[in-house]
């Protein structure tokens, strides 16, 4: 029996290129999907987060003619793009073993459709990459967090046009060829699930500003939306190809925002809804990927549901012949299945949840939850015996900066020890776990809320939600915490 984790486990941190970056259309950079994404700060109270996780057609133009910064916070980030060499030598001393970064589309692809990529992004990821190299960090490189070149979403409406497919793949071709070296595991897409919940994000569709008062705001784009998952999963196998036709070791990666759901009562009808949950909203992406095949309660769910995914000849040979070889997954939270529409809800990574009376809940309303880890960890790695990776998990809190410029965080420090002794028990359970990508490492623009006062990193940076602020980096007191985990390769929990 495995007691405890792997010598060579890669404790890590994880960003994305939009949220940490800035760099604004800097050095030939194009503009991408994230730099439309206006503050929280600006949506009214009664808007809540909710429809800040809808990008609609209006806000979008505004957003496209909208030169500068504005009220664009992924236009500024945690201005890494400035501040590169700084935040690798606090990686460096913090002990990270891996850091998963993401790389920008539009910093190499300007539009998406040139045929030679942009040196200068090239270089710049070259360097962050080469000064974590030096100090021994190995690098967790994600192709696609959240972004695209937004020509491509004018032009082609996103992924649920094919030509999409060739055009990533030229991408995805140049940063095979140019890292494959430097890159430990590949992730061709972040989060493949979430197009299901925010298509702007996940497939770059824009929705009819309408949709945004409608119970099911999606309802009338689900075929677009599940065409445009599909040619990511034509996408994700092509990119497996080209990756081990270079190198049959390079290991390529799935991931999915895990959900957790436990029926809300043995009622088996509500055992029966938390089974049919996890298979839409997990199990159906990582079967794609790691299985290679469509599963048939997707059939069931897409012919019921009057949804159309278009697909061509060879897709699903070519999905059958390029699995994955890890599978990589987010953890935050976990929620309840209950066919009872009163229970009350709460807030969650991407969607609402169903309340856990069980369970504490974060700022933001997050169901805090270390054994839904563990059983994720184990439904995982009994379904598709694979490799798995917990590419994101964290807690995003308010944090103070006290007079003397120190940060306590023990909130934080709670939250990842019982994560990572959750983490240990799965191990002990035979579950074959590679590695853990903090989120994010470092203070950066949350995703769903769209402010940097929702922060989850043990380097604070000096950044209000409207961007005022000198981008200092300090280190919080789970800095030094996280320190000695890694020194003592998670047995140092204290
Ligand atoms: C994940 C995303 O779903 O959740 C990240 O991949 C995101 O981009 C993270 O930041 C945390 O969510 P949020 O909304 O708190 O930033």
């Amino acid at each position: 029996m495995k007691t405890t984790f792997p010598t060579d486990f890669l404790w890590g941190g994880a960003t994305a290129a939009h949220q940490v970056e800035g760099g604004f259309m800097e050095d030939g950079k194009g503009m991408d999907t994230s730099d439309c994404r206006l503050t929280s700060t600006k949506y009214g109270p009664e808007q809540a987060n909710r429809f800040m996780k809808i990008e609609t057609r209006s806000m979008y133009e505004q957003a496209l003619a909208t030169e500068g910064l504005g009220d664009y916070p992924f236009r500024w980030g945690a201005d890494e793009y400035h501040h590169w060499e700084e935040d690798v030598e606090l990686f460096a001393e913090m002990g990270l073993k891996i850091y998963r970064l993401s790389f920008a589309w539009s910093r190499i692809f300007p539009t998406g459709e040139e045929t030679e990529p942009n040196q200068a992004g090239l270089d710049y990821y070259r360097k962050v990459i080469g000064a974590c190299r030096a100090h021994g960090i190995k690098i967790y490189g994600t192709m696609v967090h959240y972004s695209m070149p937004v020509n491509l979403v004018n032009k082609y409406g996103g992924w649920k046009d094919r030509h999409v497919i060739e055009l990533f793949c030229r991408y995805a071709k140049v940063l095979l060829e140019e890292f494959h070296d430097d890159v430990e595991i590949w992730l061709p897409f972040n989060e493949v699930n979430s197009g299901v919940f925010h298509p702007y994000n996940g497939v770059g569709i824009v929705v009819d500003d309408e949709c945004a008062t409608w119970d099911d705001p999606f309802r009338n784009v689900k075929s677009d939306i599940y065409t445009g998952i599909h040619n990511q999963f034509v996408a994700n196998a092509l990119t497996v190809k080209m990756a081990h036709e270079i190198d049959p070791s390079i290991k390529v990666s799935c991931m999915i925002a895990r959900f957790m759901p436990y029926p809300g009562t043995c009622h088996p009808e509500n055992v029966l809804l938390a089974l049919q949950d996890q298979q839409r909203d997990n199990f159906f992406f990582t079967d794609v990927m790691a299985r290679g095949t469509y599963p048939g309660y997707m059939d069931r769910y897409f012919t019921e549901n009057g949804i159309e995914v278009r697909m061509e000849d060879g897709d699903l040979d070519l999905i059958a012949a390029y699995p994955v070889d890890v599978v990589s997954f987010s953890y935050y939270f976990s929620s309840i299945s209950a066919t009872d529409d009163t229970w009350e809800t709460t807030d969650g990574n991407l969607t609402a949840a169903k309340a856990n009376p069980y369970l504490e809940k974060s700022e933001w309303g997050w169901q805090k939850d270390p054994i839904g880890l563990r059983i994720s960890l184990n439904l995982l790695w009994d379904r598709y015996q694979k490799p798995l990776f917990i590419a994101e998990n964290g807690l995003g809190a308010k944090d103070v900066v006290e007079e003397d410029g120190s940060i306590h965080d023990p909130y934080r420090v709670d939250y990842l020890r019982d994560h990572f002794l959750a983490m240990k028990e799965a191990i002990k359970d035979g579950v074959d776990l590679l590695g853990y990508t903090m989120w994010g490492i470092i203070d950066v623009v949350s995703s769903g809320t769209i402010q940097m006062s929702k922060r989850y990193g043990m380097i604070y940076v000096d950044c209000d939600d409207e961007g005022n602020g000198t981008f200092e980096r300090r280190k919080k007191d789970s800095f030094e915490w996280y320190k000695k985990v890694i020194a003592s390769n998670g047995e140092n929990l204290a």
